[in-house]
């Protein structure tokens, strides 16, 4: 019989994985609280209608990756592929919105029917912001402070790309101007552009084809259209930013996935993740609340994909483990256990793990390295007959060198500095 296995694009986190996992998602929760912002969560299905409505029919998401399905009633609905939209109709449902001012966040798995490869999943999960009432550029900028401490406290600085998407009446203009400019070159582009080009224009400016990077260089831009509205909401940011000392970047092509945005758009990205660079993403959505029903309310939010955030940590992330000890034969291997007791009471940070079920000193040092452990502490028949152990590290240059038991503390203290 088949081992049954999980869903392509499914992941599940494992005892090694979970303990970064939780660190990403304890920093943005903290962060998130420092800001005064409160915690939200809604159901992992919702109606189809609702991401018809909010994130746009001609959008990817839409057209092709939500997971949509009948239930026994004949209603259909699909798995969440995104946040906002279910945030944004539960503040309307529950009355959240109206003459308030709101600053959610929420933590959760979304679902997107995507062709898997490293940093896009099928099942992903996101930390986001939504905030309501306020249509000034100072909640755009607080929610880009907000990012950047938390990326501050994760030791990460991705590159922060920003653009303005002006308001819809100069991105209607923009769009037609984009549509007679690239229909002139209708032959030259391939079929998915030029099915772009017909049901979202936009899209066209993120294509990775190469016909498209270069008609790109002449194409008609939003900046010219913008009225004086946008282009105060957009200078209004970046002074705030600036004064700030945040870094950033203008990229007139940044044109996001989901249509529900107006003015400010961003990303948060890092190159060295390589196809799938953004870490996170959002920006204004002013008119998504009365597009679903509620009253007319400016918003702001972003969303960060959480794997890819652990994707960039790995390379930093700590181990369960300090030092691992090893013991061969019966007496050495009781000896090493109170070692390990006496260790663990004098240097209550180390983390120390035992040697268990006997084996080779080959066998317990495959297991100490498989435990991620920095070092291992070894008794064979001579170090117990010595009263000393060996300390030998597993990852670093440091020499291995056989210290007295009465010595052994201070020897660890010498390279394990207490974490507070
Ligand atoms: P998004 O850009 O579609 O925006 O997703 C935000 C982040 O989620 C991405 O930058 C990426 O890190 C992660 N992500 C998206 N799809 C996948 C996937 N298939 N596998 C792994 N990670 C993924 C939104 O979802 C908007 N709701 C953001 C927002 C909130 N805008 C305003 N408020």
């Amino acid at each position: 019989m088949n081992r049954l296995q999980s869903v392509r694009g499914m992941h599940d986190v494992l005892p090694d994985e979970a303990q970064l996992r939780r660190r990403i998602e304890q920093v943005w929760m903290e962060v998130a609280h420092g800001f005064g912002y409160e915690e939200i969560r809604f159901p992992l299905v919702e109606s189809t209608e609702l991401f018809r409505r909010s994130i746009g029919e001609a959008t990817d998401i839409v057209a092709k990756e939500m997971y949509t399905f009948e239930d026994r009633n004949e209603d259909s609905l699909s798995l969440r592929p995104e946040g906002t939209a279910g945030c944004v109709r539960a503040a309307i449902q529950h009355g959240l919105i109206p003459n308030r001012q709101q600053r959610l966040w929420y933590l959760g798995s979304f679902f997107r029917h995507e062709r898997p490869q490293k940093g896009r999943l099928r099942q992903f999960d996101q930390f986001g912001v939504e905030t309501f009432g306020m249509c000034g550029p100072d909640i755009d900028a607080e929610i880009l402070l907000l990012g950047w401490q938390g990326w501050q406290r994760l030791g990460l600085s991705p590159r922060l790309v920003l653009n303005t998407l002006g308001n819809p009446d100069e991105r209607l203009i923009w769009r037609k101007q984009l549509v007679e400019y690239f229909s002139q070159f209708e032959s030259q582009l391939e079929e998915d552009d030029r099915r772009r080009l017909k049901t979202n224009p936009l899209r066209l400016l993120d294509s990775k084809s190469k016909s498209i990077q270069d008609l790109l260089e002449e194409a008609p831009q939003l900046e010219n259209l913008l009225g004086e509205e946008s282009r105060t909401h957009f200078d209004g940011l970046r002074e705030t930013l600036d004064a700030h000392g945040i870094d950033y970047a203008i990229d007139p092509r940044l044109v996001r996935g989901l249509d529900y945005y107006d003015f400010t758009v961003f990303e948060w990205v890092e190159e060295s993740l390589g196809a799938q660079s953004a870490l996170g993403g959002g920006g204004r959505y002013d008119r998504l609340v009365e597009q679903l029903g509620g009253r007319a309310t400016p918003a702001a939010g972003f969303a960060l994909g959480l794997e890819r955030i652990r994707e960039c940590l790995e390379a930093t992330a700590t181990t369960a483990v300090d030092v691992y000890l090893v013991a061969l034969g019966e007496e050495a291997t009781a000896r090493m256990c109170a070692l390990g007791m006496q260790l663990r009471e004098q240097m209550p940070d180390l983390r120390i793990r035992t040697n268990m079920e006997a084996g080779s000193m080959k066998a317990q040092l495959r297991r100490a390295d498989k435990s991620g452990a920095r070092a291992v502490l070894i008794m064979g028949e001579e170090e117990l007959s010595q009263k000393s152990v060996v300390l030998k590290f597993l990852r670093g240059p440091e020499e291995q060198q056989t210290v007295l038991l009465d010595n052994i503390k201070s020897a660890l203290a010498e390279h394990f500095a207490p974490t507070g």
